[in-house]
Order: C-alpha cells, then structure tokens, then sequence
C-alpha cells in the first residue's frame, strides 16, 4: 500500500478507550466508512489485491468484513461469499470451531459457494488473535478450494495473529496495512 494511501486509511479510524471492556482499545472503522473517499480508496486497494492474487471468490468474514469484502468482490468483478457466526446460514453449510478467550465461537460457509478450482481471498476489517481467520481459512480447505491470502485493514501486531495463522495460511500472504 503507498504511504499516502496508508495515511489516509489510518487517519480515518479512531481509538476507543476501555471499549468493550476497561483495558482495551477499540479500533473504530466508522469513521472510515463515513468518509466516502476513504471507503472508496479501500475498496479499490482490496479489489488490486484480489487482481494481483488472481482471485476468483472473496470471502468476507461477519460482520465488520462483510462491509469491506463485498464492495472488493463487486469491483473486482468476483463474487462474494460471507463465513457467518453459526446458525445464520440456511442451506447445507461445514462448519469450523476455534477457542476464544473465554469459551468457543463456530462459524459457518456455505459448502455450495465454493468450487474446487476456486482462487480464495479472505478479507476482514481486523486480525486480533488469528482465530476467526485461522478458522477461515479451514472452512476453505474443507470445500477444496485454494487460500490465495488473507488482506486486513487492521494488524493488532501485539496479539501476534499471524503467528498463530502462518501454518494454516503456508505460502499464502498476510496483507494488512
Ligand atoms: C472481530 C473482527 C474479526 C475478529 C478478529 O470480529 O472483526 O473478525 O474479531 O479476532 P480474532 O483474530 O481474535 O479472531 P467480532 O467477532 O468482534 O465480530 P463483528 O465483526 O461481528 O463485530
């Protein structure tokens, strides 16, 4: 990402204290979305990463991913498919579980949406500790198709995510910016 380009994202997400919870700093991308030529320069910087990796899906990650993936997917001229939190999918879905700090989360795709020969961007606003993505990227393998990367917004470096994602994502790159 150019520098002038990274100032510009950056500069439009604002830091929340003690949000959700006293200690934590809330990464707000709102004000991003709000401004219209930030929204838009992100868009058209995930779309160049979906042409450079020779995507053929966008797999966007509920929900703040959603908002970023799907606008990439339509200006890459790919489709876009959404891993949700379980029990929102209606048809035939797999299903992937990964531990949280406190207890377990499942998410869930539809097997029906990806093809064997498909080329998989995963997107999402923030990469924490990895394990949304990490799980990700394992309802992709299920279905067969190949992880060409993973492209974030946001990198919380202090959680060291792509540690923990680096076996799972093998040669596929980590984008963030
Ligand atoms: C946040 C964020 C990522 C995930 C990152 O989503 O949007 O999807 O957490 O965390 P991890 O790397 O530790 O797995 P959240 O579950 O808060 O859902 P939301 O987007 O629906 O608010």
């Amino acid at each position: 990402v150019a520098p002038e380009v990274r100032e510009l994202l950056v500069s439009r997400i604002r830091d929340v204290p003690d949000y959700p919870k006293p200690g934590v700093k809330f990464k707000d991308i709102t004000p991003l979305l709000a401004d219209p030529k930030a929204f838009s320069t992100l868009t058209e910087t995930l779309a160049d990463a979906c042409v450079e990796f020779g995507a053929t899906k966008v797999v966007g990650l509920e929900a703040r991913g959603f908002i970023l993936a799907a606008p990439a997917a339509v200006r890459a001229g790919i489709g876009f498919i959404p891993v949700r939190k379980a029990g929102k999918l209606p048809g035939a879905t797999l299903a992937e579980s990964y531990e949280l700090e406190y207890g377990s989360a499942e998410i869930e795709i539809h097997a029906e949406d990806l093809a064997e020969d498909d080329r998989v961007l995963v997107i999402d606003d923030v990469l924490a500790t990895g394990g949304t993505a990490e799980a990700s990227l394992q309802l992709i393998r299920q279905a067969g198709a190949q992880v060409v990367g993973v492209a974030v917004l946001l990198e919380l470096g202090f959680l060291d995510g792509r540690s923990r994602l680096a076996p799972t994502l093998g040669a596929a790159p980590l984008e963030a910016l």
